[in-house]
């Protein structure tokens, strides 16, 4: 059986994106392949985190992806932190990447440029995340399109120490998907929408409620023409808003468009924000059954202990390869 990892940071509450770019199409994977889904706490730290956000944000997480349909009888559901291995590995992976690569990293020139006090580990995150990949002996990685380079670097770092040493990783493929791969910013649409955008306006968190969904849908940045078109370079306000109805509804790109041909930018936002929360609500109730049990805590657990197994191995594979 193929095996699948992805990553989600805690850094902040989900978001829409993270849920039509990943979660959503996690469930039907469990099915045919040895799923890990990991909640990367260790990434979330490399940027300033507050102790108590942090915490909420990884259980708001775990719950999150059993909401969107993760099985943990399938899948193993773990947190980053609580298997040392990756961080161990991560180590041996910053010893196999040049800082020039890492420069060229662009999230590391987003996060980084302008800001006076940047971590070490803004700029040595990608060996870390090649680590939680490779640990697992991992064959596909399904992400949205903001990790296609870092993905690219893991197969690098991974093809250069099965060179040097013995062909001890896997080199995974990355999986994006078609449509929905990369969900913008609703207040600046040529940018990501992002969980750590500090515009709590600029994103859709996957615990706002009905009200704050169309509010924000509504005074989501378009265009003047009021014209509902698909063309991501001239109008990519309203192409965002387009992908994400399309997603949360039945209807295609081009079936919405002659839907709300002559309708102006209103209606149309209107249905897009119903249908936005039409898609989250059954999440949002399984969540919140699930963040009162102490299910959870019991999951992670189990969790962290297979992952731990599985890791382990491939570690010391790696640490012996070494000489270590
Ligand atoms: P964030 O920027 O919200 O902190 P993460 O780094 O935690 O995102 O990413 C978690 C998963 O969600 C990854 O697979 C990532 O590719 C995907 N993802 C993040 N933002 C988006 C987006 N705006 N559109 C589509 N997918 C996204
Ligand atoms: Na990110």
């Amino acid at each position: 059986m193929k095996t699948i990892f992805s990553g989600i940071q805690p850094s902040g509450i989900g978001t829409l994106g993270n849920y039509l770019g990943a979660l959503r199409n996690f469930p039907p994977l469990q099915e045919n392949y040895d799923c890990y889904f990991c909640i990367v706490d260790q990434h979330a730290i490399t940027v300033p985190q507050d102790r108590l956000a942090l915490r909420k944000n990884i259980k708001s997480l775990a719950a999150f992806y059993i909401a969107a349909g993760i099985d943990p009888n399938k899948s193993t559901l773990f947190i980053q932190s609580e298997v040392p291995a990756h961080a161990q590995l991560g180590w041996i992976l910053q010893c196999t990447s040049y800082i020039g690569e890492l420069e060229r990293m662009t999230q590391f020139k987003d996060k980084s440029t302008g800001k006076d006090a940047v971590s070490s580990a803004l700029l040595t995150y990608p060996p870390l995340m090649a680590a939680d990949i490779l640990l697992y002996g991992t064959d596909i990685v399904p992400v949205g399109e903001d990790q296609k380079q870092h993905l690219e670097l893991t197969r690098n770092l991974a093809e250069r120490f099965n060179r040097k040493y013995n062909d001890i990783f896997t080199v995974p493929e990355v999986q994006i998907p078609k449509v929905g791969a990369r969900i913008m910013s609703l207040t600046e649409p040529t940018k990501k929408m992002s969980k750590s955008d500090p515009n709590t306006k600029s994103y859709i968190s996957l615990l706002d409620e009905e009200k704050q969904i169309i509010k924000k849908i509504k005074s989501a940045v378009t265009d003047s023409e009021n014209e509902i078109r698909f063309d991501p370079e001239t109008k990519p306000g309203v192409s965002n808003l387009l992908t994400i109805f399309s997603l949360c509804s039945s209807y295609s790109i081009d079936e919405l468009e002659s839907q709300f041909k002559n309708t102006g930018y209103g209606p149309f936002k209107e249905a897009a924000a119903e249908a936005v929360a039409d898609t989250l609500r059954p999440i949002r109730e399984k969540y919140d059954d699930l963040i009162t049990s102490s299910e959870l805590d019991d999951i992670l657990d189990h969790g962290a202990e297979k992952a731990n197994r599985k890791a382990m191995k491939m570690l010391k594979k790696a640490e012996k390869a070494l000489g270590l």
